[in-house]
């Protein structure tokens, strides 16, 4: 039997159901409420709303546990590569060995990109943050495969799907090396995901690129922590511009969009940066200080999470592999040693204690970032690379819902009332 809550609102009282997801808390179901009351919910942010249902992944924030398709995160990364992270999260299930295989063919198939889109990258300046270049370039692919636009059409969804998951390495890697002078890269399609990205990324045409083992696993654990995060800021742009039955690859531009800024993805950049800041464990308490000053817009970069109380899996996964990768390749990184310090130092104050802020993410993935020696301006663009799996298996659950509809939030206005124009 279906819950109800009551809502007494001017001596009228109304049933609101109560729906129960498999996991997590339920949900008031708003959705008749205006036409009931002729009120709206107020929740700017989203703090308290759920934007959809989904089957795809699930995170339990107090606990700090992140499911996708109900697999741990910590056995995904043990276990799993990324494309069968990928294939996971698109189709509900691991794949079996011909499903495996017949998926990262299609995956290779489609890395290249039109001849003609490489001429885009002589648009910007060469000094363009990669992000730009992928707002523009990946918003283009709309404009070349027109064969894969038809949104009601499952098997064109599919096809829009494997085009963006294979395309963003190589838009990725044309983008870094375009603002590096060097030519842009061919994908080859011997390779595994990780290590085809790594390959554009860094070979230049006068050498042998030589791909080290230790860096690909490290690129592969990178790509399957940022692989899904349910609903966030940039999948619930996805999902916004999806409604409007925008096409897929407009809809992934946005998410990129979206991902851009530092509260979000743009964050593991910033995290390095402000590491650079501190420079050494003995000004840590002075930006301890700054982040808890209210007068101060300093926030300490890569800690706190709208959803995880408690320690983000993804960063103790990534702090575990920042060790590894550093003792691996003989790094000895000075800005480990601050960021071990500023984890100490913060998860002991009250401050943060209270405030249930924890390392998330993008906390230690800038470390990682810097041993495989990728530009820090690149980070957010490998976060867009392996949230594009995320981004297109939430649009494919959307479209494939029969009661999805435009998202419209509305509003509490608070401008003029009708006016008169003035008298000229
Ligand atoms: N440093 C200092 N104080 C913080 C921090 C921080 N990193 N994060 C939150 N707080 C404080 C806020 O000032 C606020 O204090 P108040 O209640 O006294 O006003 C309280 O903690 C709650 O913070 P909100 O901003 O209201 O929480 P919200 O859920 O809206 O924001 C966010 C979450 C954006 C991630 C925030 O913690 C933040 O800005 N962190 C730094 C940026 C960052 O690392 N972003 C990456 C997030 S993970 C990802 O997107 C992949």
């Amino acid at each position: 039997m279906t819950r109800v809550a009551t809502l007494t609102i001017d001596g009228k009282t109304i049933e609101v159901p109560i729906l129960k997801g498999k996991c997590g808390p339920d949900v008031l179901d708003v959705h008749a409420l205006y036409q009931e009351t002729g009120l709206f919910t107020y929740d700017p942010g989203f703090t308290s709303t759920a934007s959809c249902s989904s089957g795809i992944t699930y995170i339990d924030g107090d606990e700090g546990i992140l499911l996708h398709r109900g697999y741990a995160i910590e056995d995904l990364v043990e276990k799993c590569d990324f494309l069968e992270v990928a294939y996971l999260l698109l189709y509900g299930e691991l794949p079996d060995g011909s499903q495996r295989e017949s998926f990262e063919q299609s995956i290779s198939r489609h890395t290249m990109v039109h001849e003609q889109l490489r001429t885009f990258f002589q648009g910007f300046r060469r000094d363009a943050h990669p992000m730009a270049i992928m707002v523009g370039v990946v918003g283009a692919l709309s404009a070349f495969y027109h064969d894969s636009l038809d949104i009601y059409d499952a098997q064109q969804r599919e096809i829009a799907s494997h085009r963006l998951i294979a395309k963003m390495p190589t838009i990725a890697a044309m983008a870094y090396n375009y603002s590096r002078g060097c030519p842009l890269p061919y994908p080859q399609n011997g390779l595994t995901y990780s290590q085809n990205f790594l390959r554009m990324m860094f070979a230049i045409p006068a050498e042998t690129y030589q791909i080290n083992p230790i860096i690909a696993r490290a690129m592969d654990i990178i790509f399957i922590l940022h692989a899904d995060h349910e609903q966030n800021a940039s999948t619930s742009t996805v999902r916004l511009a999806g409604s409007s039955q925008a096409n897929p690859f407009a809809c992934i531009a946005s998410g990129i969009a979206a991902l851009w800024g530092p509260a979000h993805g743009g964050a593991n950049e910033a995290v390095l940066t402000m590491f650079g800041k501190i420079g050494t464990k003995q000004n840590i308490p002075e930006f301890i200080e700054r982040a808890k000053n209210k007068n101060d817009p300093f926030r300490l970069m890569g800690f706190g999470h709208r959803v995880y109380k408690n320690y983000d899996p993804r960063a103790r996964i990534m702090r575990k592999a920042c060790y590894e990768v550093l003792g691996q390749l003989n790094i000895n990184d000075p800005l480990l040693e601050v960021a071990l310090e500023l984890e100490r130092i913060a998860l002991e104050d009250p401050y943060f204690i209270e405030k249930k802020l924890y390392p998330n993410v993008d906390f230690y993935s800038g470390i990682i970032f810097k041993a495989l020696e990728i530009p820090t301006s690149m980070f957010t663009v490998i976060f867009s690379v392996a949230r594009t799996v995320g981004w297109v298996a939430q649009w494919n659950e959307m479209m494939a819902d029969p009661a999805q509809k435009i998202g419209r939030p509305r509003q509490l206005y608070t401008g003029y009332e009708a006016r008169k124009l003035p008298k000229k």
